[in-house]
């Protein structure tokens, strides 16, 4: 039903804050995008990743994971980069773009709770305490930074020889790493550090947690010495929930079955199952799997849902891994009010909530941002 608040084609608007499309009807905000990107043609692009919602989605010039959307966003030539995703999705975008082009997230509280968990102030406090177990850790540990992390953490990265990573490249990035130097210290995810070890051989015991909240990250002098990765104690609220139980219940029902989860899941999760990748692999996966083919998949809900729908008429089953619901709530803010408003404004001539990363950190932050891209 219309509000009758707000209808298409009367802008420009004497007054584009954000009360007045808070309130629209979902009917009434999908009419306003409508009218708002035919008013801005080819001047912006809609990047979207793969956990947005479907009423969003459905507006996505270009979708990905976060590598695919970061390659995307150095490619545009569009003037802005409206990015449905996460703040740091769009500080990539940012970082990558030239200067003219703006990139904006609809929403400044879409944040990833992960990123959250590691910040400078901690990485550096590691960063000292490491040098004086070890001496030299320029010279004995190459950081590596998910791109679930703040521009400031790739900015260490950049200006200590590190590098970036995502879900599709980790394995890449970590022999790169290891390749010059003999220990990696890998940031925030722990999963996703811990699985792509133990998948290049590396011992668990030669995968310490670091806790940033402890001295020492909690660690003996002795388990850094021996250590080849050190895994940051951060994790995925998401991914967490599923857990090899899941699994192992679900095979009993349906043995011909197979499971495909992301990294970010825990290390008996990831073994459990039949392929581990990121969200673009997860959906190539099972798109190209045969017709009347079950699956269980072990990410997002979002995702989930639409890839069910998507493989029905191919007799295909796609079930979520957990009995809980499991949606990512910072992406979930992304809803088409913000994203009407968003581009209201733009058509208007009006950028809200642009994000801009300070020349001081872009600089560092895009030479491991490029390491990354030249390597994977
Ligand atoms: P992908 O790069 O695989 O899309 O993962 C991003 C993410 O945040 C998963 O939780
Ligand atoms: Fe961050 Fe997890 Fe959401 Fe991915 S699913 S954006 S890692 S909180």
């Amino acid at each position: 039903m219309s509000s009758g608040r707000l209808a298409p084609g009367d802008a420009p608007w004497a007054d584009l804050g954000f009360e007045r499309f808070g309130v629209l009807s979902e009917e009434d905000a999908q009419a306003r995008i409508l009218d708002a990107r035919a008013r801005l043609g080819k001047r912006a692009v809609l990047l979207c990743h793969h956990y947005q919602r479907a009423d969003v989605y459905r507006h996505a010039d270009l979708t990905g994971d976060s590598l695919k959307l970061a390659r995307l966003a150095a490619q545009t030539d569009a003037e802005f980069i409206v990015f449905c995703g996460v703040h740091f999705m769009a500080e990539v975008a940012d970082i990558l773009s030239r200067p003219e082009q703006t990139a904006i997230l609809p929403d400044l509280a879409a944040g990833c709770s992960m990123a959250d968990m590691a910040n400078l102030a901690k990485v550096e406090r590691c960063w000292r305490e490491l040098a004086a177990v070890l001496g030299a850790p320029d010279e004995k540990i190459t950081p590596v930074t998910y791109i679930n992390s703040a521009a400031d953490l790739k900015a260490f990265c950049g200006a200590h020889g590190g590098i970036v990573c995502t879900s599709t490249n980790a394995p890449k990035i970590v022999d790169w790493a290891l390749a010059r130097r003999e220990k990696v210290l890998f940031f925030p995810d722990q999963h996703l550090g811990r699985w792509t070890g133990f998948k290049k051989g590396i011992a668990l015991e030669q995968m310490a947690v670091w806790d940033p909240d402890l001295e020492n990250g909690g660690l003996a002098p002795e388990e850094i010495a021996n250590a080849r990765i050190l895994l940051w104690k951060g994790h995925c609220s998401v991914h967490q929930m599923f857990q090899v139980e899941h699994i192992r219940r679900w095979r009993a029902q349906y043995p011909d079955g197979q499971v495909i989860s992301h990294p970010e899941c825990n290390l008996d999760v990831c073994r459990e199952s039949d392929h581990v990748g990121s969200t673009e692999y997860i959906r190539d996966i099972v798109s190209a799997a045969p017709a009347n083919t079950r699956w269980l998949v072990g990410t997002e809900l979002n995702l989930v849902n639409r890839l069910a729908e998507q493989m029905k008429p191919q007799g295909k089953i796609v079930q979520f891994m957990a009995p809980m619901v499991c949606m990512c709530s910072t992406m979930q803010r992304i809803d088409p009010q913000h994203l009407a408003w968003t581009l209201e404004n733009l058509a208007a001539g009006q950028i809200v909530n642009p994000i801009r990363v300070a020349a001081s950190e872009a600089e560092p932050a895009r030479t491991a941002l490029e390491r990354m891209l030249t390597v994977s």
